[in-house]
């Protein structure tokens, strides 16, 4: 689904290869300031390599269409995104803006259920909690229906039950609908339980110096 070759950017990332392949959850683990970010943004575009390349299906992300290409690879950010009005707007915006058919409220209620959101479709988003807000732009990035996820530290403003509550409805999805997820976490037992593979950023980065043998 994704491969990298001899991906350079800044003095960030230096990754000689990476092979991701479809309907796989990806857990990146690494620590604060290893470039988790960084690489996940090459996949979805927003960010460019300056050397080597990051390859979609087989095709250069760079010769792909932004827009088009983030239909298919949806990203939720390590701060997510509240916009003004309802819980409703926060999570139909991103159908909103990709001209995707809006979902109906029977879904969104039950996407408030699963996310363990006790909160009404009419509430005014800006006086959800830290918490509560990651979840509504989670929820979001979730009605996209995209083929792949990347998410940024989705449940880092979650405690515990929660968190595995979000995880267990998300994975059981994903592994249903048979997507693929590349995911941000600093917490080892969640890559554990719920990804198929862990890439740790210092393993796969060529050191500095040196190279990868
Ligand atoms: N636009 C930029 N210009 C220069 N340096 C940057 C830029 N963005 C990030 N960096 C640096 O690149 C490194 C990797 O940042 P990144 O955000 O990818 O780390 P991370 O692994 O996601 O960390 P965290 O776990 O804290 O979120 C950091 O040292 C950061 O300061
Ligand atoms: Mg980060």
């Amino acid at each position: 689904m994704f491969q990298i070759k001899h991906l350079k950017y800044k003095d960030i990332l230096d990754i000689n290869e990476l092979e991701l392949d479809s309907a796989r959850i990806y857990c990146l683990f690494g620590e604060s300031g290893s470039g988790k970010s960084t690489l996940l943004k090459m996949f979805n575009g927003m960010l460019t390599p300056d050397d080597g390349e990051v390859l979609f299906k087989k095709e250069k992300i760079t010769a792909l269409d932004p827009v088009e290409l983030r239909k298919e690879v949806v990203m939720l950010g390590q701060d997510p995104v509240v916009f003004e009005g309802t819980v409703r707007d926060n999570f139909l915006a991103g159908l909103r803006f990709s001209g995707k058919e809006e979902a109906a409220d029977q879904e969104l209620k039950t996407l408030l259920k699963e996310l363990h959101l006790n909160k009404d479709l009419n509430d005014d988003a800006g006086n959800l909690s830290g918490g509560e807000q990651q979840r509504l732009a989670f929820g979001r990035v979730l009605l996209m229906n995209a083929t792949v996820y990347l998410m940024d530290e989705p449940t880092s403003a979650l405690d515990e039950d929660t968190e595995k509550a979000v995880m267990d409805y998300f994975t059981e999805m994903i592994k249903r609908k048979g997507k693929t997820v590349i995911m941000v976490t600093h917490s080892k037992e969640i890559a554990e339980r719920y990804s198929d593979r862990i890439i740790y950023m210092d393993e796969i980065l060529s050191k500095a110096g040196g190279y990868h043998e």
